[in-house]
Formats: structure tokens, C-alpha cells, sequence
């Protein structure tokens, strides 16, 4: 972890005439901080900040994000030259380590991963008790939850090692269960992994490889979907993340916080937003309708919203969201897709939205969940899948994050306040006379 500094001056704070010092300290990069811990114990009042808008809830070295700048640095290179010139299986030690890997490294690294992208067989049996209509998504929250079911040599979150094969369970397992959770929802068998594949090799043959016949996969598609999974990588303290840092500050194994972590990313504020983009897209179907869909993003009146539009950090063009949309046209031009009428409509979209003064003003730019969607589709998942995608490539950001919270001296139990603002103390009454 690397060193905070307190900054040369203190923030003070005045209350009911008395008035405290508290510490701002300055990180790599990026804002300051005031440290506000005594502040109850010292005023007796509380902070005020819902949804967190300027709260930093921990210290971290593993991802960056500039807003203004529209810069995302996982631990300080380039989300662009990442996906460019590196691999999901790098990112993810990198994430993990703190550096990029030697090739002795790398090849330590996809070992291990590779031997264990397996799960228990008896796992399977969970599928069956699932309708084949149930929603990947409540497959996963399941299914990696039971994980703690099965794996008991390494839920110890106090011993290091019990912690990095969960790590590396994890992030091995994740395709596994997502493709079987995508081959129970269209009735065929599930496909074993293969260790002589690469990551996103293997998750694309898991999901569409049939035992009736060879499966050879596409390298441009797994090209594709290699830099979609750095993509979605990690995020800083995103809602899904934050979930998993809060369920992991109790102690919970770190299968549970990761299905916790699942739980919370399928909401369409945050990686539900890639599936109900393309549904948006769907909706909208033409050209001439946008309009009509603009106007009803601009009504306070109608809870709709321009899905994949927008972010709470990103008040410039989300990085990844011009990488996903080369790699889009990429996916789109291998496949011969040329007339795509929902990407005719996003491409409409952006240009319309990013021109509105509605959008212009509150800075709504289009973010990962705009151009993933059409992507993914032309790969050929549902658009139930996209989400269970979504949380396949951020478990090694939540993984990471969640032990560099498990290791950090700072870190205890999170437990947020309130302000109060329900009936003061009152005595019962019997409802002989309510
Ligand atoms: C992800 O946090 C992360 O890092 C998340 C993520 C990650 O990698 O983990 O980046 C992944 O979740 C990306 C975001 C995906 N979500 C969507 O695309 C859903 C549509 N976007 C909105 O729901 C919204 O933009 C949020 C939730 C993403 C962010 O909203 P904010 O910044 O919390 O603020 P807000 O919802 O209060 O919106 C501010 C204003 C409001 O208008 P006013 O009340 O000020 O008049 O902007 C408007 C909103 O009405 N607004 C939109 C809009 N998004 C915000 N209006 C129309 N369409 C939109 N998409």
C-alpha cells in the first residue's frame, strides 16, 4: 500500500462556538481528503453525504479515476493501453499484485488459474433446482454464494494463503459458472473447461461449444471479449464494490462478499444498465423515434432515463466507452455485420445526446454500458447475459479490492450513521384505544 501524506494544512470547523482542527491529507493523485473520524466524538454531529458523492471511504492504490479528465489508471496504466496491448490474465495479476507480471510470472499466474477453473461437481446440482427462465444473474448471486459451501479450506480470511486460493478461485471460476448458467437457460449440457485454452478461449467454447460437434473459436471474438473482461475489470469504489469492501468488513468469506457483489451489480443504476441499454436500443428500434425517447429522458415526470447514459464520476467520455465502441465495430465488421439497426440508433443517440444542452449541461456522456450491449449481442449472449458478464470481469477488481481491505490496519466494520428524523420517543397504546 503505498503512503498517504498529511497535507501542510488542517481543515477547521467551527460549531456552536467551538472550533477543531481536522487533518486533509493528500494521496498520488487526484483530491484531497479531510479525515473526519473524531468529529462525533469531538462536536457530537455526524456528516451528512448520501450516495457518497464526496466521501472516501477507504485508502487505495489499485484504481483511479478522473472524472473531469475522463482518465481511468488501474494501478497507474492506461485503461486504453491495457486493453491495447495487454491481456485479461495480466490485468488480473496486476490488479491483484500491484505490477505487471515477468513472463516467468504470466505463466505461474494462468497455470494456477487454469487449474482451477473446475467446480464441484455436486455444484451442478444446484442449477437443476432453477426454472431454465430463471435470470443468469439470480444464478450467480446462488450459485457463487454456495461456493462457501464447498470450498472450506479457504474461507480462513486471517491466513494469507486460504485468501489467494480464494483469489484465484474465483477468478477461475467465474466463467465457468457464468457459461453454465447461459447453457441451463437454453437447455443444452454444460461444457467442461479445457486446459489447454486461453481465458476468454475457454469461456467462449464453454458457451457455445456443443458436444455434437468441434467448436473452433474465433480469435478476433476472443480478442473481443479479452478486452471487454479488462474493461470491466475494476472501478474504483463503485455501489458493487463498496458492497463487497462493506461485506467483507464483517468478516464474511470472500465467496459471500462476492456474491453480495453480484447481488448489487445487477441493479440497471450500475451493470444492469448494459442489459437494459440494448433493451432500450430495442425499444427505441428507429432512427426517427430518438426524439421522442430524448424528451421522455428529459422529463422529471417519467422515471425514464437514457440507459447507458451518464455516470457519477465521469463527467467527460467514459475511457472505456471509446474502446468498447472500436472494439464494437471491430466485432461488428469481423462478422460481416454492416447493417445493424441498433447500432444505427446508438450511433444516432450519441450523436443527438452529445449535442442536446440537456445532456451537454449535466454532462451525460455515453459509459461502458452503451456500446457493450451491441457488442455482446453480435457475440452472441442474450441480453440476460450481459450483466452475468459484467460481474465475470469484475470479480478480480472485487477480489482485490476486497484484500486490500482485509489488509489495510485502518479498515474496521463499516457502519454508517444517520440523521434521524422519525417520531421521538412515545409510549405504547393499546389499540383498545387507537
Ligand atoms: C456503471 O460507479 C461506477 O463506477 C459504475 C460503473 C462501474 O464500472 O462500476 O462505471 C458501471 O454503473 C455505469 C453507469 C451505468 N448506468 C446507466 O447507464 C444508467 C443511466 N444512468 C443514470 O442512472 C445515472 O447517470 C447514474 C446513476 C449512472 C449516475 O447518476 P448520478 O450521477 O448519481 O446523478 P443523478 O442520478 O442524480 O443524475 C444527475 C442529473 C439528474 O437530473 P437533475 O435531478 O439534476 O435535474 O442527471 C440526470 C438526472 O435526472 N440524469 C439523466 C441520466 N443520468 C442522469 N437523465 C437522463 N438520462 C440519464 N441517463
Amino acid at each position: 500500500m503505498g503512503e498517504r501524506k498529511a497535507s501542510q494544512q488542517n481543515a477547521t470547523l467551527t460549531i456552536d462556538g467551538k472550533t477543531i482542527d481536522l487533518p486533509i491529507y493528500k494521496g498520488t493523485i487526484g483530491p484531497d481528503v479531510i479525515d473526519v473520524r473524531k468529529l462525533y466524538a469531538e462536536t457530537g454531529t455526524f456528516t451528512y453525504d448520501p450516495g457518497f458523492t464526496s466521501t472516501a471511504s477507504c485508502e487505495s492504490d489499485i484504481t483511479y479515476i478522473d472524472g473531469d479528465e475522463g482518465i481511468l489508471l488501474y494501478r497507474g496504466y492506461p485503461i486504453d493501453q491495457l486493453a491495447d496491448h495487454g491481456s485479461f490474465m495480466e490485468t488480473c495479476y496486476l490488479l491483484e499484485n500491484g505490477e505487471l507480471p515477468s513472463a516467468v510470472q504470466m505463466k505461474e499466474f494462468e497455470h494456477a488459474i487454469t487449474m482451477h477453473t473446475m467446480v464441484h461437481e455436486q455444484l451442478t446440482y444446484f442449477f437443476r433446482g432453477f426454472r431454465r427462465d430463471a435470470h443468469p444473474m439470480a444464478i450467480m448471486v446462488g450459485v457463487v454464494g454456495a461456493l462457501s459451501a464447498f470450498y472450506h479450506d479457504s474461507l480462513d480470511i486471517t491466513d494469507p494463503d486460504q485468501r489467494m486460493i480464494a483469489t484465484r478461485r474465483m477468478i477461475a471460476k467465474m466463467p465457468t459458472i457464468a457459461a453454465m448458467a447461459f447453457k441451463y437457460s437454453t437447455g443444452q449440457p454444460f461444457i467442461y473447461p479445457r486446459n489447454d485454452l486461453s481465458y476468454a478461449d475457454n469461456f467462449l467454447r464453454m458457451c457455445f461449444a456443443v458436444p455434437a460437434e468441434k467448436y473452433i473459436v474465433n480469435p478476433i471474438l476472443s480478442k473481443a471479449m479479452d478486452k471487454i473482461f479488462i474493461l470491466h475489470a475494476d472501478h474504483e469504489q463503485n455501489a458493487s464494490t463498496s458492497t463487497v469492501r462493506l461485506a467483507g468488513s464483517s468478516g464474511a468469506n470472500p465467496f459471500a462478499c462476492v456474491a453480495a457483489g453480484i447481488a448489487c451489480l445487477w441493479g440497471p443504476a450500475h451493470g444492469g444498465a448494459n442489459e437494459a441499454a440494448l433493451n432500450m436500443l430495442e425499444e427505441i428500434g428507429s432512427v426517427d423515434r430518438i426524439p421522442e425517447f430524448i424528451e421522455r429522458a428529459k422529463d422529471k415526470d417519467d422515471p425514464f432515463r437514457l440507459m447507458g447514459f451518464g455516470h457519477r464520476v465521469y463527467k467527460n467520455y467514459d475511457p472505456r466507452a471509446r474502446v468498447m465502441q472500436t472494439t464494437c465495430h471491430e466485432v461488428l465488421n469481423d462478422l460481416g455485420v454492416t447493417d445493424d439497426p441498433l447500432l444505427d440508433v446508438a450511433m444516432e443517440l450519441e450523436k443527438i445526446a452529445l449535442n442536446d444542452p440537456y445532456f451537454v449541461e449535466k454532462k451525460l456522456y455515453p459509459n461502458i454500458d452503451f456500446y457493450s450491449g451491441i457488442t455482446l449481442k453480435a457475440l452472441g449472449f442474450p441480453t440476460t447475459m450481459f450483466t452475468v458478464l459484467f460481474a465475470l470481469a469484475r470479480t478480480v477488481g472485487w477480489i482485490a479490492q476486497w484484500e486490500e481491505m482485509i489488509t489495510d490496519p485502518s479498515q474496521k466494520i463499516g457502519r454508517p450513521r444517520q440523521i434521524y428524523t422519525g417520531a421521538a420517543q412515545r409510549d405504547y397504546v393499546p389499540v383498545s384505544s387507537r
